[in-house]
């Protein structure tokens, strides 16, 4: 078995079998008490961890005085000031990108920038089935279908060796997910995407400042796309973003979310190309402005924090973090493992995530096989997508969910810590794995609690 107990693991772990010893040997601690503390806290024992967690979002007073300037002024709206452009030209400098547009949210930016790399009605992008379910919805939102890719259990991300054969004559687009903010390994991505002459738009709505091979997350593909939604890593309540190294698909962008309007090198006159509303407010722009230096600052806290929570779970069996693509960085918007129940005498996934939020260490399983909830069956079967695509086509499409590689497993195995776990003290990371240890100790017992 590998294990690896620090010393206060080791001490809070050993104290359960060694009541009578420790209690001869350190008269200030009770049996009773030491015996408590070892027992896993659904079973009555002490909570391993009693601090709490960074409150999210933050909100600092500092930035009120801005803000109210934008309320008082009465200009509100993107076009009545100048907020909004400041917020984009320093998310894009942050990005190392050429230029950047602010969208009402992370769902719009998707739908703004699959249109702007011209996904039509009748389209397929090939997507990653383990996401949040608006990327699927933004691809629909274009009268596209989303077609899945297998995931990679190792990563959690798409598997680029499973996208060549899901492409179709009518594939425009790939659109990788840096999901809870680890890179896909987009190499490969991207090479296929050039031989099949096809738009990569990467859903980088989970990973602000994350890289890969030198480069920022959201500047590898054609557009990358932002969320900065209230549980966001730098939130507006809602908000989004796409970034490109290209400025001209950034002007195609910016004409489509501005109602049609021409924009830079996207000339026209009037309201020459088709367009919505998908624009951010001043008052947003002001309070994501503020936050890119913490942005920065706390990046660096929660790597440092997942770096070391990695090598010490890795050490327990039956826990296994994720393995991430060469030369990259995660800014771990979750910070997921996957969970061997067999390691555990069996104890469901379910039972885990319960025991450990009573040790005061908050988690649980993150995505479901959504492909299943009703959403895509609806999808097919309405006017529209019939219209657009053959019985056979869609009845094969549905029909290709069950084989998906991967993401099933990765569905029911994974476990995952929200991100201002990763802000705290390197005592609370070892706080985790000691709840970790104690429930595996116990986990017999707490498989026949409720
Ligand atoms: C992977 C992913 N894609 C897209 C979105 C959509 O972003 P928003 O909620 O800002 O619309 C989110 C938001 O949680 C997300 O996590």
């Amino acid at each position: 078995m590998r294990t690896h107990l620090t010393r206060r693991v080791f001490i809070r772990s050993a104290a359960a079998s060694s009541v009578a010893l420790g209690w001869l040997g350190n008269r200030s601690t009770p049996p009773l008490l030491a015996a408590e503390a070892s027992r896993p806290a659904l079973l009555g024992g002490t909570p391993v961890h009693k601090g709490g967690w960074a409150k999210w979002p933050e909100w600092l007073e500092v930035w009120e005085p801005d803000l109210l300037n934008v309320w008082r002024s009465g200009k509100w709206f993107r076009g009545s000031g100048s907020h909004v452009e400041e917020f984009e030209k320093g998310y894009a400098q942050l990005l190392g990108a050429q230029a950047c547009l602010a969208t009402a949210s992370g769902t719009t930016a998707l739908i703004v920038a699959l249109h702007a790399m011209e996904v039509d009605a009748g389209d397929e992008v090939i997507v990653s089935p383990y996401t949040f379910i608006a990327s699927y919805n933004a691809i629909l939102a274009n009268m596209a279908l989303p077609v899945f890719a297998d995931t990679d259990p190792a990563t959690l991300t798409i598997d680029p060796a499973s996208i060549e054969s899901r492409i179709t004559e009518r594939t425009r687009a790939i659109m990788p997910v840096h999901i809870f903010g680890m890179p896909c390994e987009m190499e490969p991505i991207i090479q296929l995407a050039r031989k099949h002459q096809l738009a990569v738009v990467e859903d980088a709505c989970q990973a602000w400042l994350a890289e890969y091979r030198g480069r920022k997350c959201g500047t590898l593909g054609d557009l990358g796309c932002f969320s900065f939604q209230e549980s966001k890593h730098i939130p507006s309540g809602e908000g989004g973003a796409i970034a490109s190294l290209n400025p001209e698909r950034i002007d195609k962008c910016n004409s489509y979310h501005n109602c049609g309007r021409a924009c830079g090198s996207n000339k026209g006159n009037g309201f020459f190309t088709r367009g919505n509303n998908y624009r951010m407010t001043q008052a947003q722009a002001v309070i994501l402005s503020h936050q890119l230096d913490k942005l920065v600052k706390q990046t660096a806290v929660r790597q440092a924090n997942a770096d070391y929570l990695s090598t010490r779970l890795a050490q327990i069996p039956g826990i296994t973090p994720v393995r991430l693509p060469e030369q990259s960085r995660a800014v771990w918007h979750l910070y997921p493992f996957r969970y061997d129940a067999t390691q555990f005498h069996g104890l469901s996934r379910d039972k885990f995530a319960k025991a450990m939020t009573a040790e005061g260490i908050p988690c649980g399983g993150i995505y479901h096989e959504q492909y299943d909830d009703g959403l895509l069956d609806e999808a097919i079967a309405s006017r529209g997508f019939k219209r657009l695509w053959s019985s056979e086509r869609l009845k094969a499409y549905r029909d290709s969910f069950r084989e998906l590689r991967g993401n099933k497993q990765v569905c029911e195995t994974t476990v995952a810590f929200t991100q201002n776990l990763l802000l705290a003290e390197r005592e609370a990371m070892e706080h985790i794995v000691e709840a970790i240890h104690k429930i595996q100790t116990h986990s017999e017992a707490l498989g026949k609690t409720g």
